[in-house]
């Protein structure tokens, strides 16, 4: 048995899941397995654990090895940015349509059916300036935006070497939101099969560079449920120090199957951790004891205002102020979870509802913040990030990252074709979810350069 393989089968037997020397010092890379990025680590680890160490050489130069590999850059850009710029008889026009006919967003463009090829750009643009292009068809393109500010960036590749090799690229965020497999033990469209102990190497080494691509003062959210909570909240105390936990929100929902003999598991949590000085905006609530009385308050005149709101007056004591609106607390229970026939729903199984990313985003960043999803999925993060005017890097590593993918036979939209279908504000899903203006827009996409056909 190789020596990778051995530690792996001895940190999936652990009985503790957490085992600092490994975790801290080992990287655990989906469909490779663990690797150490230092050879010392490898060869103290090998000591701690009593195996041999002369293959240490061979686990260290298969991490760097896979770390050999060069990304192609494409972009997804709304048609009134480059109009001119566009040249249209390359036959590629044809695929372009093709990717609107498929995401649903063709039917919605009122054209004549005889308008030749070369005029539509400049008519689409003036009807539909926000219709996003893809440049993989327009490679010509490509060059003329390289050096164009962006809106967002998406990056289709395994989380922990995207975040390494773009790491001096990509904009330090205002704010992190993780929603990573749960250790479930189950395959979704995704692997989520990963132990306790499995699950902590996984995690604490991609933490470390989500904190490493922070701002100063921003914010780092991690979305688990009771399988991996209490090992989620233990890395982030150990990443991010005592003293820097801000909340546990509770997003508490229905849905249905009931456990025997248990309290049905109706929450996630979802752990704030702050870098710096930040401070969250909360978000204030009508309190349930004015809930329908306001009008009757207000008729009667004992309904006030100052700068912080409308109150009423209580004469106990020297009298008091009592704000009708509070802030929120930490247990949320006015989110429900995505049905399945809703429109939000791409079809993605663990999609998150677009309002409770619209409420963890509008309070912990301001218009044109940057945020950071390294386990984006279908891409809500990004998606409520545009509709709110913020800028987005949104890591995927699996084939729904792309325009489709296929689960079970059937075919989906993926995270780009979704972005398409926001920044247009039609198809076959949007508008949905998060009401909002589409705007121009240019997102960069990398794509490792051997996976690049993959991605259509
Ligand atoms: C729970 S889902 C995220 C769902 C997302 N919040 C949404 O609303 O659609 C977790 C995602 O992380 C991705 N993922 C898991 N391990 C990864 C890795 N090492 N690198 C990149 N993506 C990864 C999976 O493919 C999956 O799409």
């Amino acid at each position: 048995m190789v020596y990778r393989e051995k530690i792996l089968k001895l940190i999936k037997g652990m009985s503790s899941p957490v085992c600092p020397p490994v975790y801290r010092h080992s990287v655990f890379i989906p469909g490779i397995g663990i690797v150490f990025p230092s050879e010392d680590d490898c060869i103290e680890v090998a000591r701690m654990l009593n195996v041999e160490k002369d293959v240490c050489r061979e686990v260290v130069n298969a991490y760097n090895n896979w770390l050999k590999v060069s990304y192609k850059t494409h972009y997804i850009v709304s048609i009134s940015l480059i109009k001119y710029a566009l040249s249209v008889d390359s036959g590629e026009w044809a695929r372009q349509i093709e990717l609107w006919q498929r995401l649903g967003m063709w039917e919605h463009i009122v054209m004549s059916d005889a308008m030749p090829y070369e005029d539509m750009p400049v008519y689409l643009a003036e009807h539909y300036p926000t219709l996003p292009l893809y440049t993989g068809f327009f490679p010509a393109l490509e060059e003329k935006l390289k050096d164009k500010e962006t809106h967002g960036i998406v990056i289709l590749d395994e989380n922990y070497r995207a975040m390494t090799l773009l790491i001096d690229v990509l904009p330090r965020a205002h704010m992190v939101y993780i929603d990573p497999p749960f250790a479930t033990g189950r395959e979704f469209a995704y692997d989520d099969k990963y132990t306790l102990p499995l699950w902590t190497v996984m995690m604490y080494g991609r933490m470390v560079l989500g904190r490493a691509l922070l701002k100063t003062d921003a914010f780092f959210m991690l979305h688990v449920d009771q399988r991996a909570d209490y090992i989620g909240r233990y890395l982030l105390e150990e990443v991010f120090g005592k003293g820097s936990f801000v909340n546990e929100i509770i997003w508490a929902y229905y849905s249905g199957g009931v456990p025997e003999g248990a309290y049905p598991r109706k929450h996630d949590s979802i752990y704030i951790y702050r870098q710096g000085h930040s401070t969250l905006s909360v978000p204030q609530r009508l309190k349930p004891k004015f809930q329908g009385k306001l009008e009757d308050l207000r008729k009667k005149g004992k309904l006030f205002e100052d700068d912080r709101g409308p109150y009423v007056w209580h004469n106990r004591g020297r009298g008091e102020k009592e704000y009708v609106y509070g802030p929120i607390s930490d247990v949320w229970t006015d989110i429900s979870i995505i049905n399945n026939m809703a429109k939000e729903r791409y079809g993605f199984r663990t999609q998150k509802p677009e309002a409770l990313l619209k409420r963890l985003i509008e309070s912990a960043t301001s218009e044109g913040d940057a945020l950071l999803d390294f386990f984006a999925g279908s891409g809500t993060t990004p998606a409520v990030a545009y509709k709110l005017k913020r800028q987005f890097v949104a890591i995927e590593g699996a084939p729904h990252g792309g325009f489709f993918y296929t689960h079970k036979g059937k075919t989906y939209t993926g995270m780009l074709g979704r972005l398409m279908e926001v920044i247009a504000g039609f198809g076959a899903h949007e508008p949905t979810g998060v009401s909002y203006t589409p705007y121009s827009a240019i997102v960069k996409v990398f794509v490792p350069e051997d996976n690049d056909s993959s991605v259509l």
